[in-house]
């Protein structure tokens, strides 16, 4: 993707995490570690989607907890506010009001094919709306924005997918207005498989390690990873290529030390524990600057406040000014009538 339009502009990234906390492996590797390449040569807007999170059903008393430790760990990973435009999708209300506007573009059918909503919706008896509508907030988010690129993870192809189809069928409906957004998917990294070495890492499956766990914390999760299960005594020869452990360690080992890891392992030199030891190692070292920098910001939660203030009020800047042609578009400002 060239990064800048015709007229020199730089082009700009639209991306969004739900507050679960503190991010883990997956939403780093996937997306977090992305964001941070992108922010110096890209017009980025980083966001943290509570309105998205409360379709999960999760209990309100620990949303704002939520949302502090995600901005703790969008910035100790090194989002700078300075680069970036770094808010919380509830303080910018234009979100839910496109979301609303683009049920009118938005076949049902085309919600109901969303693979995360088959899944979702097992959950139910009675299937809450915003699983359905989920996806049409997702492309408000990023079209508010007129965002041009989206990096996230293989999980969001889909919903990045529709984002056009709305965007296809507003333009045509009420003239040119939004961009056809692409989605960035790093395909090393589009679907880090979690500890179980079975689903998508996922905090709601249990499978993840926390990217500010302290080294211990590390051990006590990595020591629980799945390996090739037919290596059951430490003496028969391991199967690297089926084994998650290892695909991990391709993430945090340099070549050399994976290449000297793998031939041990097939020899049977080295056991499953051993090889999950220096993974843990590996990962506890590669995010000891992200647990410093989340050390200062948890002690400076005044700090943290100010860049999610600034940040929306940058946003909402951008926000007012999209939602004031989308409305003039789709008929929505009687005021004209007033000659
Ligand atoms: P969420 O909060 O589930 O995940 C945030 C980002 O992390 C990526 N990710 C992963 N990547 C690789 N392997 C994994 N195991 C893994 N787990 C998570 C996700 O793909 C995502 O990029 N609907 C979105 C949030 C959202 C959004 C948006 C994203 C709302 N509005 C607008 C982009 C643009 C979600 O639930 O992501």
């Amino acid at each position: 993707m060239s990064k800048t339009d015709r007229a020199g502009r730089k082009k700009r990234v639209f991306s969004g995490m739900q507050p679960s906390g503190e991010a883990h492996l997956g939403n780093y590797l996937g997306a977090l570690r992305p964001w941070v390449e992108l922010q110096s040569e890209y017009d980025c807007v980083f966001c943290i989607v509570d309105d998205h999170a409360i379709t999960a059903g999760g209990d309100p008393a620990e949303m704002p907890a939520n949302v502090m430790d995600l901005a703790v760990s969008f910035l100790a990973v090194g989002l700078d506010p300075e680069k970036a435009i770094i808010f919380v999708q509830s303080d910018v209300h234009e979100h839910t009001e496109l979301a609303w506007l683009f049920n009118a573009v938005t076949p049902v059918g085309d919600l109901e094919r969303m693979t995360q909503y088959k899944d979702k919706s097992q959950h139910f008896e009675s299937i809450p709306a915003g699983i359905l509508n989920y996806p049409i907030l997702q492309a408000a988010d990023i079209l508010l924005y007129k965002g041009e690129a989206v990096p996230v993870g293989e999980d969001q192809r889909q919903h990045l997918e529709l984002t056009r189809d709305i965007a296809r069928k507003f333009n045509a409906t009420y003239g040119d207005t939004f961009p056809e957004t692409e989605a960035l998917i790093d395909k090393g990294v589009g679907r880090i498989l979690g500890l179980d070495g079975n689903a998508k890492m996922s905090k709601s499956l249990g499978n993840t390690v926390g990217i500010l766990a302290e080294p211990d914390a590390v051990w006590d999760r990595v020591r629980t990873a799945v390996t090739d299960p037919q290596r059951i005594r430490r003496d028969d020869p391991g199967r690297p290529e089926i084994c998650n452990v290892f695909t991990l360690h391709g993430h945090f080992t340099d070549d050399a030390t994976r290449a000297d890891i793998e031939a041990k392992c097939r020899a049977a030199e080295i056991g499953c524990v051993d090889c999950k030891r220096i993974l843990s190692d590996n990962i506890a070292d590669a995010f000891a600057p992200f647990r410093d920098r989340a050390a200062h910001f948890r002690a400076h939660p005044e700090d943290v406040r100010k860049v999610l203030d600034d940040g929306a009020e940058r946003a909402r800047g951008i926000a007012r000014e999209t939602m004031t042609e989308v409305r003039r578009k789709m008929g929505l400002d009687w005021r004209s009538a007033i000659i």
